[in-house]
């Protein structure tokens, strides 16, 4: 299986890319995690990426690809993968698409999360993860069994830095504003499909099982 997710910031990548790479038994390669993972052990790359993450801003696309590009190099990724946060700009979709052929292993979907403006807010205001495995959990709608810790690892939860208020609003604005026209560029290749976002965790990743399996 070869997926990426589309959809708002918070709109439920993470959490919808994990079950389905579980089920489908494939990797899940969230570009966030990956650059979150870089700032934490202070690399070049999260020395980089960091003060356009901090502004709600995307990293740059040449940085990104690059990441990427290595990423799908590792002989996991041979088996299939689910991307999660990666293509977000029309060039990185583009650069996706030469790198697959290269490879002679087609994108198959784009699964693009359909959720409204308000509850994306609701949902990244209620956001906590474990910095250690990237669980990610919602204080009301996905909370932990022991408030404030990992159910996976036993880790003290956190805020991440980018959900607070004013950043959220801004990756919201600014990043969906570069990242729309991957819909019309799927669509053309005939590989968009759409998936309401709304409603119960399960409930949602059923529409999404459906729709790959469809
Ligand atoms: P990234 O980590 O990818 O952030 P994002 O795209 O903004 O998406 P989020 O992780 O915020 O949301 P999500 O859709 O994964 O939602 P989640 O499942 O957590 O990127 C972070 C930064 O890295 C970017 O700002 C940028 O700087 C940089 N970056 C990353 N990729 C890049 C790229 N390709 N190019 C350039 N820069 C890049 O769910 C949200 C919350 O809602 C959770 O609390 C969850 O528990 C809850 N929830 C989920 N589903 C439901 C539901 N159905 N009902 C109720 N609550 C739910
Ligand atoms: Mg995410």
């Amino acid at each position: 299986m070869r997926v990426v997710f589309l959809g708002l910031p918070g709109s439920g990548k993470g959490t919808q890319a994990a079950l389905l790479a579980r089920a489908a038994r494939v990797s899940h390669i969230a570009t966030g995690d990956i650059f979150r993972a870089n700032v934490r052990d202070q690399t070049p790359l999260g020395r980089t990426a960091r003060a356009y993450m901090d502004r709600g801003e995307n990293v740059p696309d040449d940085v990104t690809i690059a990441m990427v590009r290595a990423r799908l190099q590792e002989p996991d990724a041979a088996a299939g993968f689910i991307l999660d946060g990666f293509p977000r700009t029309l060039p990185q979709g583009q650069a996706l698409d030469r790198m697959l052929e290269d490879l002679a292993t087609p994108l198959e979907h784009a699964l693009y999360l359909r959720v409204d403006i308000g509850a994306v807010v609701r949902r990244l205001s209620g956001r906590r993860v474990c910095p250690k495995d990237g669980a990610v959990y919602h204080v009301e709608t996905q909370p932990p069994k022991t408030p404030g810790v990992c159910d996976l690892c036993g880790t003290a939860l956190i805020q991440r830095d980018d959900d607070r208020d004013e950043v959220a609003r801004h990756r919201i604005r600014v990043q969906w504003a570069q990242a729309e026209p991957l819909l019309p560029y799927y669509a053309g290749q005939g590989k968009l499909l759409e998936v309401d976002g709304a409603g119960e965790v399960t409930a949602v990743a059923a529409r999404v099982s459906a729709a790959v399996s469809g």
